[in-house]
C-alpha cells in the first residue's frame, strides 16, 4: 500500500498562506508520482525537494538566516529497509540539501557530512546552487535582529517569546515526509534552514538521524519539526519509531513521545509518522502543524492541526 505524509513545519502562526498550502499539496503530488518511478525513498526525497524549491518554507530556497545573515541548511534521509541513512549539516551553497543527504547515503561510507566537506560532495555531483536570500528575507533578518538586540538576554527563549508576541514565521516551515511503498518499505526525510538568528555553526535535529528523521521497516517512519534542541535531547524521531515497533499505533506513538518530551522541556515541536500497516498520524505541541497525506482512494487536503499534545 503506497502512503505518503508530508509536513511544512510546526507553527506559531495563526493561518498559513494559501501558497504554502498549495505547495504542500503539490509536494504530495510530486512524491506520489515518484512512487511510480521508484520507492518510498524516492517519494520522500522528491516531496521534500519540491518544498525546498518552493521558497515558501523554511528549507532550501526559503531558509531562515543565521545571526550573520547567512543561510545554513540541514537535511537527512533514511531508508527503513536497510537502515541506511545520509545527512548534511550547515551547508551554505546547496539548493537541495535532501538530495545531498541522499548522495551521502548512496555514495559515501559516512552518514553525516557538514560544511565545506558536504559542499565539496555537492560540487562533485554538480548539485544546483542555493540562490542568495531574497530582498524580503534580508529585510526580515534585519527586523528580527534589531528586535532581538533591543531586548536582551540573548537566548533562544527570548527569540521564541518575540514570535509569540509578534506572530510571524519563526518556526513555520521545516519540511519533511514519511512514506510506505507497495513493497512494505518505509522511508523518511527532513530539511530545514533551522532557527532564525541561530548561532553560526548550529546544527539542529533535521541533520541528525534519530532526532529529526528515522525509518525502520519493522516499525514505522517519522519526521520531526519544531525547536531542534528539544528533539535532539530526546531523540524524538527514533522514540516515535521505537514505540511503533513495540506495537503502538502511529497516533499513540506520536502522543506518547511528545508527552515525554513536554516533561523535559516545553517548546513547540511536532511529528508526522506512518507505520508498516499504512496507519498515519500527525501530532504537535505547537499550536499548529501544516501537514497532509495521500493514500489511494482518499482526497488529500492541507491540514493545519493534528493531534494537539499538551
Ligand atoms: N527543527 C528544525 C531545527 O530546529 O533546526
Amino acid at each position: 500500500m503506497d502512503v505518503l505524509v508530508v509536513h511544512g513545519g510546526a507553527g506559531l502562526w495563526r493561518s498559513p498562506s494559501r501558497r504554502a498550502k498549495r505547495e504542500l499539496l503539490a509536494a504530495l503530488d510530486v512524491g506520489v508520482a515518484a512512487f511510480r518511478r521508484g520507492s518510498a525513498l524516492e517519494a520522500v526525497e522528491e516531496a521534500v525537494a519540491h518544498m525546498e524549491n518552493s521558497g515558501v518554507f523554511n528549507a532550501g530556497v526559503g531558509s531562515a538566516l543565521n545571526l550573520e545573515g547567512v543561510a545554513e541548511l540541514d537535511a537527512s534521509i533514511m531508508d527503513g529497509s536497510s537502515l541506511r541513512a545520509g545527512a548534511v549539516g550547515c551547508v551554505r551553497t546547496v539548493r537541495n540539501p535532501v538530495k545531498l543527504a541522499r548522495l551521502v547515503m548512496e555514495h559515501t561510507d559516512h552518514v553525516l557530512l557538514v560544511g565545506e566537506g558536504a559542499e565539496l560532495l555537492a560540487s562533485v555531483f554538480k548539485l544546483s546552487k542555493l540562490p542568495p536570500p531574497s530582498r524580503s528575507r534580508r529585510a526580515e533578518y534585519r527586523r528580527r535582529l534589531s528586535e532581538l538586540l533591543e531586548k536582551p538576554p540573548f537566548f533562544m527563549e527570548r527569540n521564541i517569546e518575540l514570535v509569540r508576541e509578534h506572530g510571524g514565521a519563526f518556526l513555520y516551515g521545516t519540511v519533511g515526509a514519511v512514506a510506505l511503498d507497495d513493497n512494505g518499505n518505509l522511508a523518511a526525510a527532513t530539511s530545514t534552514g533551522g532557527l532564525w538568528l541561530k548561532l553560526p555553526g548550529r546544527v539542529g535535529d533535521s541533520a541528525l538521524i534519530g532526532c529529526g528523521t528515522y525509518a525502520d521497516n519493522r516499525g514505522g517512519a517519522c519526521s520531526a519539526t519544531g525547536v531542534g534542541e528539544a528533539a535532539i535531547r530526546v531523540c524524538l524521531a527514533k522514540r516515535v519509531v521505537d514505540l511503533m515497533l513495540r506495537g503502538f499505533s502511529p497516533r499513540r506513538a506520536c502522543r506518547t513521545a511528545l508527552r515525554e518530551m513536554l516533561e523535559l522541556v516545553n517548546l513547540p515541536n511536532a511529528v508526522i509518522a506512518v507505520d508498516r500497516r499504512g496507519g498515519v498520524a500527525a501530532a504537535h505541541t505547537s499550536p499548529h502543524l501544516l501537514w497532509s497525506y495521500w493514500r489511494r482512494g482518499e482526497q488529500p487536503r492541507a491540514r493545519t492541526r493534528g493531534l494537539h499534545v499538551s
